[in-house]
């Protein structure tokens, strides 16, 4: 990708050229006066209104109003983008063109394209080995067994890492090309072995598992997900972080979601791999699984993004509470008016997986339907920590809840959340104008 031509130069370019010359070697022009004339040839006129300024280094057009500077000129007349008529001036003037570096991002982006490359390969690799691997049936059964269609096995590209230390490398650095190690390392498809002192070794980092490719939002490749076949720990392994793999900015499923053409109109937050797969597996295309991590802020923006509606998903125990509130906190700051985050907690002992194979799409969806909204959510979470029936209960609820208040932008919800802790205490909330008379950071 070219860089930006640098404005110093244009201004250069400017300066060394005539306008009155520019314009006279493709429309004829008469002297008259100070400036020179001659028909518009950017309108149809029997007189002349066009006028270029040697002075001003401008033309201008009484009649139709069409004016500029030689470059301008250049690029109306002779039909060219800005570079080409840069390109086209510079030349004649005898100049060459430089070019201001690409951007950070851009000369990032090329830099980490061999990376995208290759996990590109290593995903097809994978997919290939659950077609052709002579220990493929281990693993074609275990995916059988968990209720997975070919179609799904596909659309989301899973495949199998066999078992083996170098199976990978071998593929992708024939006769142990350096540099692509080297790559395969950066990326985390390679570990390097420690113990060799003298001799530099690398091994394979997923062995014997399913492979989940994780893809960004353009469907390029940047890390893998990997679960053993049984019992073995830990059940999944996913890829470091590397230069291409940020886990607190990506979400699993969100590539796959957006490919196939429905309209989105609200997102599903799921745990694991697994529960996309299968949620998309029995119609509902609209989950995303974050990657071993707690949901993040950026997460969160970038699915306000798309959809106006984000409902979490969690596991009906303790832990699934604890997480459905660390989920509300990351939340609160992004909930601009118009936007919906809510909480559903499932059965014990379900997953989002287990579930929809038991009771089917329509019983999940009519879950969803009924998910908790966030502000009743709030109230119901913060009762649940505190003896509301006691007046030092309500002042802790009160303590509690104001802080969760105050994080939400200003708007319509905060004021109603506010409107609501009024009415739950049925008075005042002392908490509240504390910390809102405490100057906002
Ligand atoms: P779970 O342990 O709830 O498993 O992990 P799961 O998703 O139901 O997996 P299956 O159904 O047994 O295959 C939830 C998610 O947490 C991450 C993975 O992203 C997983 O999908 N996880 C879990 C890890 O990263 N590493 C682990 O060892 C376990
Ligand atoms: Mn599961």
């Amino acid at each position: 990708m070219a860089g930006r031509i640098p404005q110093s130069f244009i201004d250069d370019l400017l300066a060394r050229v005539d306008v009155v010359d520019v314009v006279d070697s493709r429309v004829k022009l008469k002297k008259t006066g100070k400036n020179y004339s001659a028909c518009c040839p950017f309108h149809n006129e029997k007189s002349p209104s066009f006028t270029v300024s040697p002075d001003k280094q401008f033309y201008y057009c009484f009649g139709c109003g069409a004016s500029g500077t030689a470059l301008k000129f250049v690029m109306e007349f002779d039909g060219l983008s800005f570079p080409d008529a840069v390109e086209k001036l510079a030349t004649q003037a005898g100049m060459e063109v430089p070019r201001e570096q690409a951007s950070f991002e851009v000369r990032q982006e090329q830099q980490h394209q061999p990376l995208f490359d290759l996990m590109q390969k290593a995903g097809r690799y994978y997919e290939q080995m659950l077609r052709a691997h002579e220990k493929k049936a281990r693993a074609v059964d275990y995916l059988k067994n968990r209720g997975l269609s070919g179609k799904a096995a596909k659309f989301f590209g899973i495949g199998y890492a066999p078992p083996g230390w170098d199976n990978l490398q071998n593929f992708l650095a024939e006769n142990g090309d350096k540099e692509t190690i080297k790559q395969l390392v950066t990326c985390g498809m390679l570990i390097e072995k420690e113990d060799s002192a003298d001799s530099y070794r690398t091994y394979d980092r997923f062995r014997d598992r399913i492979m989940f490719p994780i893809r960004d939002a353009r469907g390029r490749y940047i890390a893998f997900g990997g679960r053993v076949l049984g019992d073995e720990k830990p059940k999944y392994l996913n890829s470091p972080e590397t230069p291409i793999f940020h886990k607190g900015r990506e979400l699993y499923g969100l590539y796959e979601a957006r490919k196939i053409r429905q309209k989105l109109t609200r997102m599903v937050i799921v745990e694991g791999y697994m529960d996309v797969v299968a949620l998309a597996e029995f119609g509902i295309h609209y989950a995303v699984a974050t990657l071993g991590t707690a949901t993040s802020e950026h997460h969160l923006r970038r699915l306000f993004k798309i959809v106006p509606e984000v409902i979490f998903c969690f596991d009906g125990d303790q832990a699934g509470r604890t997480a459905a509130a660390r989920a509300m906190e990351t939340v609160l700051p992004v909930l601009e008016d118009g936007l919906q985050a809510r909480f559903l907690f499932l059965p014990d002992g379900e997953d989002p997986d287990t579930l929809i194979r038991n009771e089917g799409k329509d019983a999940f969806e009519k879950r969803l339907n009924k998910a908790d909204h966030l502000p009743e959510f709030l109230f119901d979470h913060l009762k649940e920590q505190v003896d509301f029936d006691t007046l030092d209960g309500k002042a802790r609820f009160d303590q509690l809840a104001a802080p969760l208040i105050n994080r939400l932008p200003k708007g319509m919800l905060r004021s109603l959340m506010k409107q609501q802790l009024k009415a739950e205490l049925g008075t005042d909330s002392v908490a509240m104008e504390k910390l809102e008379s405490q100057p906002q950071p």
